[in-house]
């Protein structure tokens, strides 16, 4: 069973989606460990919940960037962590830490990357228009929500739409689209060739999400 890791800086929404998915036996992991930077994240109080291990890391305790860093990978790798899952993680990792779980950091993003990149996408999605927007889980790399997209699902964007609307109507994606992306690496199935991501096996081609999903089948 894969070991994850999942850093968390908030809500823990996504963290909840995770554990719901694996105790409906729809996800093959465990957790071994969560990280927050946030004292204060409701996601601390749903570890606690649920009996999950968290750890709170904050920057402030740290005296640069990569002494923060070091800690977070010397928890990881202390917890056996195979794959490192960014579930409302706001904060940018260094190519240094990326070193450490080379291609085995992902990140689940509120917009169709690489449009709306950053803080803030759904309020700048309603804001520029756009009559699609959606979310992304990605391989993450040094650039900002850029890295190679494993999976996206689309929602429309309606005229009536605040920033919260449309947020939740992303997230109700994000809840399915992010622990079936942990299960194709949980597979082995997810390959990099260059900059794309081939999940082997995967069903291309539909819509709203594209791979389909296989553990929501009601949601295909
Ligand atoms: C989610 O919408 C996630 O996509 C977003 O933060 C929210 C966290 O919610 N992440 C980013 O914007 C990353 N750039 P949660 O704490 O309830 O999972």
């Amino acid at each position: 069973m894969i070991r994850l890791g999942v850093l968390v800086s908030g809500r823990g929404s996504n963290l909840q989606a995770i554990v719901d998915a694996i105790k409906a036996g729809r996800l093959k992991a465990q957790i071994s460990v969560v990280i927050s930077d946030n004292p204060n994240a409701y996601a601390i109080k749903r570890c606690e919940k649920e009996g999950i291990e968290c750890k709170v890391v904050e920057r402030k305790d740290f005296s640069s960037r990569k002494e923060f860093e070091k800690e977070l990978s010397r928890i990881l790798k202390e917890k056996g962590v195979e794959l490192v899952v960014l579930a409302g993680f706001m904060r940018v990792l260094s190519g240094e830490f990326l070193k450490n779980f080379p291609d085995r950091v992902i990140n689940i993003h509120p917009s169709l990357i690489p449009a709306f990149q950053g803080l803030d996408a759904q309020r700048r999605a309603v804001e520029f228009g756009v009559k699609f927007s959606g979310c992304t889980v990605h391989i993450v790399d040094e650039s900002v929500d850029g890295g190679p997209v494993i999976v996206q699902a689309v929602v429309p964007v309606l005229p009536q739409d605040t920033p919260e609307s449309l947020s939740e109507r992303i997230l109700k994606w994000e809840h399915k689209i992010l622990p079936q992306a942990i299960q194709w690496f949980s597979e082995g199935r997810v390959k990099l060739e260059g900059r794309k991501v081939i999940v082997e096996g995967a069903r291309y081609g539909e819509l709203p999400v594209n791979p389909a999903l296989e553990i929501f089948p009601c949601f295909r």
